[in-house]
């Protein structure tokens, strides 16, 4: 079964001819389905058979200085969008404004990337994720067909902090799994993936898993040489 691979780029590079670059190196694999993110800015240059966005705004148009709609992207063919992703959150994004986001992609035909998780500790994520994660995908999902939006599980504990060498801990395969398992059985959603440090020494433990469907990569996917052997796992 193919797998999901989405590289998350963030607030990388820092200019237009660099992301060019790094595009470029990535290579074109049937192994697995392959969205590069890079910022809004340089969608319209950089040519990659699936580009995604980091996120957008909940209107489609109007008096929002500064804002991206959904509208916007599917005009650069944009075909997915991450949303909810825990650096937007920590900034004040609410899921009701999540749910906005999510419902006005769809009516778009964007397919949004959902991202979910919780905790400052491993300790604390496994007391509490359970019902975190129930009560923000209950209000991001409100009213909308779950089947067409992926989700992505990312413990906030384990998401690097923009090194892409930095070896930091990671969610077990097994614990990934299960989560996966309880957020499709419960929401209706077809596919999970696992983000959060993601790189090539302990990717093949999560794609193994039946139920995970593929890694959201951020700091990894710098990397030409790593994100390259990472895609064709
Ligand atoms: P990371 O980022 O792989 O650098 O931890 C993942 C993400 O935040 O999407």
């Amino acid at each position: 079964m193919k797998k999901l691979i989405v590289a998350n780029w963030k607030l990388n590079p820092s200019t237009l001819k660099d992301a060019i670059k790094l595009s470029s190196s990535i290579k074109k694999t049937k192994k697995n389905t392959v969205v590069l993110c890079p910022p809004i800015i340089y969608l319209s240059n950089v040519k990659y058979p699936n580009l995604g966005a980091q996120d957008c705004f909940w209107e489609e148009k109007g008096a929002f200085t500064g804002q991206v709609s959904p509208l916007q992207l599917k005009s650069l063919k944009v075909k997915y969008c991450i949303v909810g992703h825990s650096e937007r959150r920590t900034v004040g994004e609410s899921d009701d404004q999540i749910n906005d986001k999510v419902k006005l992609l769809l009516e778009n035909q964007i397919i949004p990337i959902l991202c979910v998780g919780y905790g400052t500790t491993v300790e604390q994520d496994d007391l509490e994720v359970v019902d975190v994660l129930k009560s923000q995908l209950e209000t991001d999902l409100r009213d909308v067909d779950t089947s067409k939006v992926i989700v992505a599980y990312e413990p906030v504990w384990a998401i690097s902090t923009g090194d892409p060498y930095a070896t930091k801990k990671v969610a077990t395969p097994d614990h990934t799994e299960k989560i996966a398992i309880f957020i499709k059985t419960k929401f209706g959603i077809n596919k999970v993936l696992y983000g959060g440090s993601a790189n090539l020494n302990n990717a093949q433990g999560f794609l193994e898993q039946p139920n995970i469907d593929g890694l959201l990569v951020g700091g990894a996917s710098l990397v030409p040489n790593q994100f390259n052997e990472m895609i064709n796992l």
